[in-house]
């Protein structure tokens, strides 16, 4: 009688289901934390990673830690608040890999002015960082890929706000609904060309842009309504990052919007 092992190693299975071994991926906003860890997912994953924002010592900080000197991982300049400098990235990464699979919307920035105080410039200027670089990115990445009738994966990053306002953050609140309602928008008018487009809505995870309206009492409403009892780690948010930028985990997910909170969203008391 011939032995049946028990064990078995899913290993080559889970590789196929989420290859993306050759994959471009830009990640606007990766100079930051949250999409920094995104970016070294995907780079981890295989993909070839290109992170856009202003700073190359941000994005010099991020390669020290996983790409060390690697040609898959590169910086690539621009304030994405200007439509010619989204346009650039396309050529930029073009020369050096090119293609492009994956393109990840993250920059984002908070204020916690009351409504009655918000003047127009800073109006403008949160719709200008929130919504109008996602607008951008979608729009320029969208086009390149169907005029070259190429499908690709567009991740919005969203936010708890997106759904359900929250305090102290009323400008951000406005930005990140429109900017979940242009994500299920677009994922319905591109599904024919085979772009799928996803929202992921983290949490509270302590970085940059929240720092300092996280004081002592925030920060015990934030935890008290937690059900973790915890903030996130910005690496926790690579699982949902690779599942919505995997053609093949990812073939039947578009217009979704990828909760990673700790439960925060589903607590009422
Ligand atoms: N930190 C959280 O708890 C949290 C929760 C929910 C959603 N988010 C969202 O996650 C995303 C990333 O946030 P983060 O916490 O990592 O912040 P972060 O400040 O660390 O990252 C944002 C990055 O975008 C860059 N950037 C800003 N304006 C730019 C511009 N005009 N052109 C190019 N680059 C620009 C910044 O320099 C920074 O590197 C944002 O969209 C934010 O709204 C964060």
């Amino acid at each position: 009688m011939t032995a049946v092992s028990t064990h078995h190693s899913g290993g080559e299975f889970f590789r196929n289901v989420f290859d993306l071994e050759g994959k471009v991926a830009i990640i606007i906003g990766g100079t930051g934390s949250l999409c920094g860890a995104m970016a070294k997912g995907l780079w981890q994953s295989g993909c070839k990673v290109v992170l856009v924002g202003r700073n190359a010592d941000k994005a010099e900080a991020h390669f020290k830690n996983w790409s060390a000197g690697s040609e898959s991982a590169r910086f690539c300049r621009a304030d994405v608040t200007a439509r010619a400098e989204v346009e650039s990235i396309i050529p930029a990464v073009s020369d050096w890999y090119g293609r492009i699979d994956i393109w990840v919307n993250g920059v984002g920035m908070v204020s916690p002015t009351p409504y009655t105080e918000i003047g127009d410039d800073e109006f403008s200027n949160m719709i200008k960082i929130n919504l109008l670089t996602v607008h951008l990115g979608c729009q320029t990445i969208g086009k390149n890929w169907i005029s070259k009738k190429q499908g690709g994966s567009i991740i919005n990053v969203a936010s708890m706000s997106a759904i359900r306002p929250l305090s102290r953050n009323f400008m951000y609140s406005l930005a990140k609904a429109a900017l979940w309602n242009l994500t299920q928008n677009l994922a319905r008018e591109w599904a024919p060309y085979r772009i799928r487009v996803n929202a992921i809505s983290p949490g509270f995870f302590p970085t940059a842009i929240n720092r300092a309206i996280l004081d002592k009492s925030r920060v015990d409403a934030i935890l008290g309504h937690t059900p973790m009892g915890r903030f996130g780690e910005p690496e926790e948010l690579i699982g949902a990052t690779l599942l919505l930028a995997s053609e093949k985990a990812g073939s039947f997910i578009t217009g979704s919007n990828l909760v990673v909170d700790g439960g925060f969203a589903i607590t009422s008391i």
